[in-house]
């Protein structure tokens, strides 16, 4: 099979002018999920998606499609490749919106070629990976794959109060489709690592064959505002010293065990929130990570554990409410190797790695032989502007995509 090139600058030019939809006047790009920039971002990539003639299909929770049947049946299950376009605050432009765009291109690139799949290959871009509006992350594939009704999806409130059925709406995107009326035949996605492991052990892709469990939480912990002057230390319950407790606590606890587990509070407000006053109130987020159920499970309980003792010794009240749990994902070998044999052949340098990262492939790995490719993250920094990846791993990423997906489409491959 001859090997075909991806459009360098094709595929870097529309990173770039993705990556300048959503910037406000401090040049902070935000496209979170269901907003007017998150509208913008997907007005561009359907238009680039109906000017490479796909047929552009929208689901009910907003989950965008571009498929490409060429000379194949349209009712043979299709090669599903894609990402996201929603992003997180003041973000990088790569994260999800490469893995949208190269899937494109490799659409692109085939037909340019002359090549005819023997099934249809399609692009995905689903709604609200990131999460940060609009909690479980990876609501549109959840839902595509039928893991949360669309009616429970549509009407999830946000972080500011909105509800996500009432902005796809107002943004245009709450869509006809029904969800999940796509089966793939198998789902490709291609991503930044977002990691530091290729670039330090010097690998150009990373085949990856599994992701680590999430767990997020949102903390209320109630305590007494009173008066920051006159209240003794002894005699206070002060729900933000509790609350950086249980921040220290996990620290300490993840660096004892030893494990590779990840902790993070990523969000916490303090009611009233006044330089003089004891917190009355601390509300956090808590993310929980690790490649090991049995071990995610020991850190939810050695928390759980924790939140009882701290309410006890700081006299505050602790409630908890469950924002997303996933398991541990393994996915397809036989796409892996695909990968590492499409990387050999180009004479690219892969590893096969775990995924610290949530990805819509661990939603679609439910319903259909699934795997992902990464490629290096510089200094491994993700969810940040500065997120950068070299063109010349952009266009290998790309490649192996486009290999691996010649190898699954146009071959007897039936899955493993
Ligand atoms: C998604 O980016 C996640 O891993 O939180
Ligand atoms: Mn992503
Ligand atoms: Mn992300």
């Amino acid at each position: 099979m001859p090997l075909h090139t991806i459009d360098t600058a094709r595929l870097t030019g529309r990173i770039r002018e993705l990556g300048e939809i959503g910037r406000d006047a401090q040049r902070q790009l935000t496209r979170l999920a269901g907003s007017d920039n998150d509208k913008a971002g997907r007005d561009r990539l359907v238009a680039w998606l109906e000017a490479a003639g796909l047929d552009v299909a929208v689901d009910r929770i907003g989950n965008i499609f571009g498929i490409w049947c060429g000379e194949s049946n349209a009712d043979v299950e299709p090669i599903m490749l894609g990402s996201h376009i929603d992003t997180v605050i003041n973000a990088g432009i790569y994260d999800g919106c490469y893995g949208v765009l190269a899937a494109l291109e490799v659409i692109e690139t085939l037909r340019e070629r002359g090549v005819a799949p023997a099934r249809p290959i399609v692009v995905a871009a689903f709604t609200n990976e990131e999460g940060v509006r609009y909690a479980p992350d990876m609501l549109g594939s959840l839902v595509h794959v039928g893991g949360l009704s669309v009616e429970a999806a549509l009407s999830t409130v946000g972080t500011d109060g909105t509800m996500l059925g009432e902005e796809l709406e107002r943004i245009g995107y709450a869509g006809d489709a029904e969800p999940g009326f796509l089966k793939p035949h198998a789902y490709v996605e291609l991503h930044i690592e977002q990691g530091p492991v290729l670039e330090r052990e010097g690998f150009a892709i990373g085949a990856v064959e599994s992701l680590q469990g999430i767990s997020w939480q949102r903390i209320t912990i109630d305590g007494v505002a009173n008066h920051a002057g006159t209240t003794p230390m002894a005699m206070r319950c002060d729900a933000g010293l509790a609350a950086a407790r249980i921040g220290l606590f996990l620290r300490d606890h993840i660096t004892r065990s030893n494990a590779p587990s990840v902790a993070t509070i990523g969000t916490m407000r303090f009611e009233p929130d006044a330089i003089n006053v004891i917190p009355s109130r601390a509300t956090f987020t808590v993310d929980l990570r690790d490649p090991d159920e049995d071990r995610l499970q020991g850190l939810e309980a050695a928390l759980a554990d924790f939140l009882l003792r701290v309410a006890a010794e700081e006299g505050v009240e602790i409630s908890v409410e469950r924002l997303a749990r996933f398991q541990p994902v393994a996915f397809d070998l036989g796409i892996v190797a695909t990968i590492e044999a499409s990387a050999k052949a180009r004479g690219l340098k892969s590893r096969r790695m775990t995924s610290g990262a949530g990805h819509d492939a661990q939603m679609i790995a439910r319903i259909a032989p699934t795997a992902m490719i990464f490629v290096p993250s510089r200094d491994g920094i993700s969810h940040n502007p500065r997120e950068h990846t070299e063109a010349d791993d952009l266009v290998a990423g790309a490649n192996v995509l486009l290999d691996v997906v010649e190898r699954i489409a146009c071959s007897g491959w039936k899955g493993s």
